[in-house]
């Protein structure tokens, strides 16, 4: 559709910038840190690991005056269990807590919202140890943990995101390091852990409301659209497979407390069904969140699939292959990609916003969306990154496309704020918009360097999204 007048990015909009712990604090072993399974993952050759990272932890006030500077309204970040929890349960980590009242100050101080990612990927060792999300134990201790950080921290958090991504954890686990690539078949028993999440999720909703009643939480799964690769029916009925599985098993549960019914018959065809207990579906029937979070960077396209293929990933989240009798991915012949081979459709993702806001009608925040690019550093500390405020633009101004069509958004949190690890393939791989000195393996000083899209970024905010296309500096 297309409108005669753009509606304004609403008034009191976040403009914010995410990152993750593990990808960007460093000092995984310090001031009592426990490990997580992300440090004990084998790392793929040739990239940085996660143990210095950005080194926010020891420059969390640095970043952050820079995050000011940029003119963010709000700032996403996760905390590590690890760092609250060493031991995924037990005593609590007076230091962990004390580095996030610290960082959580800092932020409110300058008048940035923080938004908070209970869990993104790093769950600690020590419950990995006694069968991780395979355990239900595991459900107990994430409520501890939840309890714990709205109490600590909620008289000033007010934005709560539970998991981050829980279906990439399920569907492409061993990308990301969380997923033992030497388990066979491991489907089954990832919706058993599937099932527990979705019940530790659903707990920690109900809490928040009954801790903090002034607070709001939502899920941050990664949403795509898929599309049929042609109008063949068996086209089109493999993209709603792989919409279902994908994504709306994932909100279906969090909103409307039920399995997806594709979804499920695809678990039931397949054998992996989770075992439910008695009491659990009225557990994920009985929490509601208060808004949708999700992480956009591309679409996805499939056709029927024609072939025996089983694999579910590529070793890359953003990839997909296919599986037999289910869907086939394919590449779309009208998109560009980036230099890492992802796709980019900045449609696709105003028609993402307009399908999750149409099925479930619940506010929406994006909380990830960005280009991976190896950036230049050029004489006199400059980074032209022209590329990123393209894609950047480009998709902001379907954001408005969307607001304009009705779509309730009220937040828009790109990744990154600042440079940090990328998930499997390295620091060169960048997103931020303060680049970060550091090679793979050489540290040199880790110093803060201003891109060209922060220009940019800090001129749109300061706009509130009138001038997207006008590049500063
Ligand atoms: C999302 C994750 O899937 O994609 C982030 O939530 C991740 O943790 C981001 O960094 C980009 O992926 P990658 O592999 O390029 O780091």
């Amino acid at each position: 559709m297309n409108h005669k007048t753009l509606k304004p990015f609403p008034k009191d909009f976040l403009w914010g910038a995410s990152t993750s712990a593990y990808q960007f604090e460093g000092a995984w072993n310090e001031d009592g840190k426990g490990p997580s399974v992300i440090d004990k993952a084998s790392h793929p050759e040739g990239t940085a690991d996660f143990k210095v990272a950005s080194d926010h932890y020891h420059r969390y006030k640095e970043d952050v005056a820079l995050l000011a500077e940029l003119g963010l309204k709000a700032y996403r970040f996760s905390i590590a269990w690890t760092r609250i929890y060493p031991n995924g349960t037990g005593e609590v980590n007076k230091k962990g807590i004390e580095f996030y009242n610290h960082l959580i100050n800092e932020l409110i101080s300058h008048g940035i919202e923080p938004i908070v990612t209970m869990y993104h990927f790093d769950l600690p060792y020590a419950l990995e140890e006694k069968g991780g999300w395979s355990n239900r134990e595991t459900i107990d201790a994430f409520v501890l943990y939840a309890k714990t950080l709205f109490s600590e921290f909620g008289d000033r958090v007010k934005y709560w995101l539970t998991i981050n991504e829980q279906n990439t954890l399920i569907l492409h686990g061993s990308a990301i390091g969380t997923t033992d690539p030497n388990i066979q078949n491991p489907r089954k028993m990832l919706y058993q852990q599937n099932h527990h999440m979705l019940l530790a999720q659903a707990k920690a909703m109900k809490l928040c409301h009954e801790m903090l009643p002034n607070a709001k939480i939502g899920p941050a799964p990664n949403i795509s659209y898929v599309y049929p690769a042609t109008p063949k029916p068996e086209d089109v009925l493999a993209a709603q497979n792989f919409n279902s599985i994908r994504n709306w098993l994932y909100l279906d549960m969090a909103v409307f407390g039920r399995y997806n019914s594709v979804a499920w018959s695809y678990m039931e065809e397949k054998g992996y069904t989770p075992h439910i207990e008695e009491g659990d579906m009225d557990i994920l029937a009985g929490a509601n969140p208060d808004f949708i979070a999700f992480n956009y960077y591309n679409s996805i396209t499939v056709k029927a699939s024609e072939q025996e293929e089983e694999a579910h990933s590529t070793g890359d989240q953003h990839i997909v292959i296919g599986e037999s009798g289910v869907f086939q991915g394919c590449s779309n012949q009208y998109l560009t990609t980036t230099e890492f081979g992802w796709e980019v459709d900045p449609v696709g993702f105003r028609i993402t916003l307009r399908e999750i806001y149409d099925r479930y009608h619940l506010p929406l925040i994006v909380t990830e969306n960005g280009l991976g690019a190896y950036d230049k550093l050029e004489d006199g500390d400059v980074i032209n990154d022209d590329y990123r405020i393209d894609y950047l633009a480009k998709h902001l101004e379907q954001c408005q496309l969307a607001i304009t069509d009705g779509v309730e958004l009220f937040g828009y949190s790109p990744w990154s704020a600042i440079d940090l690890v990328s998930t499997h393939q390295g620091i060169n791989k960048r997103y931020g918009f303060i680049y970060v000195n550091r090679d793979e393996f050489d540290l040199k000083d880790l110093r803060r360097i201003k891109k060209k899209s922060f220009y940019w970024y800090q001129n749109v905010i300061k706009t509130n999204g009138a001038q997207l296309f006008q590049t500063a500096k």
